[in-house]
């Protein structure tokens, strides 16, 4: 059941930074509520390929295929399957753009069915495509190495050992098949800080949540298939909400930029450089104004960064 509305985060800026124009293509490689969509339609005659794996955003699509015809075409898949999405809708370059705004909607996080939010008791699923392995599954086949190596690596979760420890002695006691059974575990251990401005399983819930959809796994895959498909002039953005994925884009940047060639463990696949043919829009990241976070709280750690294919 859909219960919220998605407000589209840093929305004039993305549009901006995607300078689009009539006659091109873009791709919209997370389609969410179809905010930044509707923009980009709205923005230039131009034509656009929406994305998104969660089958559940199908009826916003519907709304927009309605409004703009066959400038406008919705695929419910992986972003990181990009590549043969272009094809398949005969096109093998992206004249445009390619924007992604990655992480969760608002959507998935207020339906408690779907199990993404610490907030809400509902079963503990956290799939944004409905389909593979639940987080309950996920957490049930790892050992106790494993799930600290996941909550520390995937949400900086200090007391990830400890976590691990309690979550794999206790998950045969009574099924943990619960966010809230989940969150009173989490508590035990981080009970000293109840004080502390975010809720004590904010980290773990976003480590689980990234691992059961191989979230960073499916980013480098796009940026590396974005590398290939973008034709001269055509820009990439992208929308992170957390330190591991700014990171991996950030240093994918610089790569195909032509500043130093970083390798670092969360991105392994370095592309070999033979002619610079990307430069970055903004040395900075893009970030949102204190009235957009005041005002939408999903803001407060979004970062946008955007690059430029050259003509050469
Ligand atoms: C933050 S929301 C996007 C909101 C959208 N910009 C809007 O204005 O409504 C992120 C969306 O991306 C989707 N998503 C995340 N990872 C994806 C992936 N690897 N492939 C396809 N869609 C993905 C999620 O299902 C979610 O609907």
């Amino acid at each position: 059941m859909m219960i919220s509305q998605h407000i589209p985060v840093m929305i004039k800026e993305a549009i901006e930074a995607l300078n689009i124009r009539d006659n091109l293509n873009y791709i919209d490689a997370t389609f969410g509520g179809g905010g930044y969509s509707e923009e980009i339609l709205k923005k230039a005659d131009c034509n656009l390929l929406s994305i998104d794996k969660d089958p559940t955003v199908k009826n916003y699509a519907k709304k927009l295929k309605v409004k703009y015809k066959k400038r406008f075409t919705f695929v419910n898949d992986d972003f990181e399957n990009l590549e043969s999405i272009i094809k398949e809708n005969n096109n093998d370059f992206v004249s445009g753009g390619i924007i992604a705004d990655l992480g969760v909607s608002s959507f998935q996080l207020d339906d408690s069915e779907r199990g993404f939010s610490f907030n809400k008791d509902g079963p503990l699923d956290m799939r944004m495509s409905g389909k593979g392995v639940t987080a309950q599954e996920l957490i049930y086949s790892l050992d106790e190495k494993e799930l600290a190596k996941i909550l520390w690596d995937y949400g900086d979760e200090e007391k990830s050992r400890a976590i691990a420890k309690m979550i794999i002695k206790e998950r045969n006691k009574e099924v943990l098949d619960s966010t809230f059974k989940l969150v009173k575990l989490i508590k035990r251990v981080k009970k000293s800080d109840h004080k502390k401005k975010n809720h004590p399983a904010t980290k773990s819930f976003q480590a689980l949540r990234i691992a059961t959809n191989q979230e960073l796994k499916s980013l480098k895959k796009l940026l590396m298939i974005s590398e290939k498909i973008l034709l001269p002039g055509a820009r990439l953005v992208l929308i992170t909400f957390h330190s591991l994925e700014d990171r991996i884009v950030k240093l994918f940047f610089n790569q195909i930029s032509g500043k130093q060639a970083n390798l670092n463990r969360h991105l392994p696949h370095v592309i070999k450089i033979k002619k610079v043919k990307f430069k970055v829009i903004n040395k900075k990241p893009i970030l949102p104004s204190n009235t957009e976070i005041k005002s939408n709280r999903r803001a407060r750690s979004a970062k946008l960064r955007v690059v430029e294919r050259m003509e050469i």
